[in-house]
């Protein structure tokens, strides 16, 4: 008996049962290369699908010249057939369903061919507010080349062999566009009342028909609400969804929320951890009572139990689970086996997910650095000669490289000086709104635990105690420490760093200046935690905006929670000095003095002194000695955690 009986049912939508009611929904992976299905994308997927999960949509196809930048994958010539052909072979093998998504953005276009803006197009001419795009209207000619690239586009993805195809009119892209009474202004047949503006959905609906026939499932992916003033809102959506509902055409509504129009509706698009697991459950309750065809929702599903719940109460017959596969590929497997305790939850950061995709690299995931390079890691190979290893340091590289050496068969015991394991990760936590940052902890601790690694706390490694081990290898991740900068003035001001603020272990008084020198988390985190407590508080950031490092939608959250506590930023300085009231810096490009006075106190979050000094004792150890994470260079998790896994790798 499954502990999520809800879950594990099969569920019929058109013509085609789906096993479970667990899917992966479309996600982008910077997978495709040259625009097609490549080796890596399948092994990608094919790590979910044989763990269990019952659906997986692939990610945006483009399906129109105007819009099908190099490296977007896309259904635009035949060329995409044979890749579309072994994804579906792959779903398959593992008896899961495969869908594609058909994609034009409209005037919310923002990838480059060459580095140059491209141009946009959409019913009207309404710019954005994200991309700053002004597009220019569609001709009708244009509008019925377009509904003709959807047809075509759907018959490659049909005689691929996919199961089903997903319009997107989610997030703001062009189909959208055309249902929404602000953004389509137009006179003609296509614009004014709702079944002008519904008109392109229907013929683009009707066209996918005609290519890919009546037998496959398809599909519409829909913001039910776009959480933006100018977006569509739930009323609109679903009197939209109830008359294609009518039309008998469709199989299914996927229902999400945001758009990527503008700042707040992108909040929204990969909801980080400030935002309440499956809180968009009641939107898909919304439309289930409104339509009869079935619903899928997602948005923050970490946990097979919040699954379950959604599926049992009614509020949607399919959940999807992004980041949960992307953080954890046998979700499913483990939900299926009851050992969700078990699953790698996500933990809402939206680094090595979204993170990469948008700076144009492949999805990874800082908790388990294996996703996106399945072929390299996902098998590990047993090592040859299990050796005795030695990891120093129980902060997330440590952890991560004694699971992996174990994995593979080493005999390996983990150090840490401190009681806990978690190093940095354990104040990372404490910042507000990050507490689920601490997960990586718990889950980490959890596959130490799972793979029985001998781990030994309170236990300070030094060359003695090397020597006296005799290991086969060292792994050496002692991270690194907080430092004050040599400023002038030091010893007439009070200045504090971050960690001891953190640690509840300073007084910082009535008005401080956080100096935020990596323009990351921390100094967000600082300013708005001072703040709250009725602190004067001031963010100058060594950077062009207050977390400049930190990806765009943590760090634009967090810069409306600073807004809303009156936080002053100062951007484009350095610490220069500081006395008993004034902080002195100098702005980087113009050199120009920036002061600021009645400070009490400055919390500094300078740049991390390496914890590089027991390195530089087992030097002799040549080959056998590796070092990882921040006392190699003090970055962040994702390069410790990635950096640990490679180095157990290599033993
Ligand atoms: C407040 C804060 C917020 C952060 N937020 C984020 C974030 O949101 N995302 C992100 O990716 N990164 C974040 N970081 C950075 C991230 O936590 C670090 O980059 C990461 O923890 C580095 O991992 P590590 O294993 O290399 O070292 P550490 O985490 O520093 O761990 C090193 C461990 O080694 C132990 N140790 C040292 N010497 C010895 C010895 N001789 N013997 C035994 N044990 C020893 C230490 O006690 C410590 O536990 C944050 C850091 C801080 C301080
Ligand atoms: C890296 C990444 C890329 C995404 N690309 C797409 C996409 O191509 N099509 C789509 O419909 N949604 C895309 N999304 C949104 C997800 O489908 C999903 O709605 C969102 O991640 C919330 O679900 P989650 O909380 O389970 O991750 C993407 C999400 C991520 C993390
Ligand atoms: S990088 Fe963070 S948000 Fe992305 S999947 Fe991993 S834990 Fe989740």
């Amino acid at each position: 008996m499954t502990r999520f009986p809800h879950l594990f049912q099969p569920i019929e939508i058109g013509r085609m049962t789906v096993k479970n009611r667990i899917f992966v929904p479309g996600h982008n992976t910077a997978l495709s290369v040259e625009g097609l299905v490549s080796d890596e994308m399948i092994a990608y997927h094919e790590a979910r699908a044989e763990a269990g999960v019952g659906m997986i949509t692939m990610e945006v196809s483009t399906v129109h010249p105007s819009y099908a930048p190099h490296g977007r994958l896309s259904v635009v010539t035949d060329d995409c057939i044979p890749g579309l052909e072994r994804m579906a072979a792959m779903g398959r093998r593992h008896d899961c369903r495969v869908l594609g998504q058909l994609f034009h953005p409209g005037r919310v276009a923002a990838a480059s061919e060459d580095g140059s803006v491209m141009a946009s197009y959409a019913p009207s001419e309404v710019p954005d507010e994200f991309y700053k795009n002004v597009p220019a209207p569609l001709t009708t000619d244009q509008i019925r080349d377009l509904v003709d690239h959807y047809r075509r586009g759907a018959a490659r993805m049909a005689e691929g062999g996919l199961d089903g195809i997903e319009l997107i009119s989610s997030m703001g892209y062009l189909i959208s566009q055309f249902l929404n009474p602000r953004l389509n202004q137009r006179t003609d047949e296509f614009g004014g009342s709702l079944e002008n503006r519904l008109r392109f959905l229907r013929e683009v609906i009707a066209a996918v028909r005609k290519g890919a026939g009546d037998e496959i499932v398809v599909g519409i992916r829909i913001s039910a609400d776009e959480m933006d003033g100018e977006g569509l809102q739930p009323g609109e959506t679903i009197e939209a969804l109830e008359a294609i509902e009518a039309d008998g055409r469709l199989d299914y509504f996927n229902i999400i929320a945001s758009t990527t129009a503008s700042y707040a509706g992108w909040l929204h698009i990969i909801p980080s951890m400030v935002m309440p697991n499956a809180y968009l459950a009641p939107l898909g309750r919304q439309v289930k009572d409104a339509v009869t065809l079935p619903v899928m929702i997602a948005g923050r599903v970490t946990q097979p139990h919040e699954a379950e719940r959604i599926i049992a109460s009614g509020q949607a017959d399919m959940v999807g689970v992004v980041r949960g596969h992307i953080a954890d590929p046998e979700f499913a497997r483990k939900a299926r086996e009851g050992r969700p305790e078990d699953i790698r939850a996500c933990i809402g950061c939206n680094q090595a997910c979204i993170g990469h995709r948008l700076k144009g690299f492949p999805i990874s995931c800082i908790q388990h650095p294996e996703t996106g390079r399945e072929l390299q890691y996902y098998r590990k190979s047993r090592a040859d000669a299990p050796k005795r290893v030695m990891v120093v340091g129980g902060g997330p590289g440590g952890m991560k490289a004694a699971i992996v050496a174990a994995q593979r068969g080493h005999d390996v015991t983990l150090y840490e000086k401190e009681a806990r394991l978690g190093g940095q990760a354990l104040l990372a936590q404490l910042l507000p709104d990050r507490s689920e940052f601490g997960g990586l902890v718990t889950n980490l601790a959890r596959e130490l635990e799972i793979l029985g690694v001998s781990v030994r706390t309170r236990t300070e490694v030094t060359a003695d105690l090397v020597a006296a081990t005799g290991p086969d290898a060292i792994v050496l991740a002692t991270g690194a420490e907080p430092q004050i900068p040599a400023i002038e003035g030091l010893e007439e001001a009070h200045v504090v760093d971050s960690w001891a603020v953190l640690r509840g272990e300073a007084n910082v008084g009535r008005s401080a200046v956080v100096w935020d020198w990596r323009s990351d988390w921390v100094g967000l985190g600082l300013a708005q935690l001072l703040a709250q407590s009725g602190c004067r508080v001031r963010l100058a950031v060594n950077g062009i905006v207050a977390g400049e490092r930190v990806p765009s939608m943590v760090r634009d959250y967090a810069v409306g929670e600073l807004h809303k506590l009156g936080v002053e930023i100062v951007p484009y300085v350095r610490l220069f000095g500081a006395d008993e009231d004034s902080v002195y810096f100098q702005h980087v490009t113009s050199g120009e003095p920036v002061i600021l006075d009645e400070v009490d106190t400055l919390v500094s979050h300078h740049a991390l002194r390496r914890n590089a000094g027991l390195a530089e004792e087992l030097n002799a150890w040549g080959e056998r000695l590796t070092l990882i994470g921040d006392c190699l260079g003090p970055r962040t998790a994702e390069e410790a955690v990635l950096e640990g896994l490679k180095a157990a790798m290599a033993i």
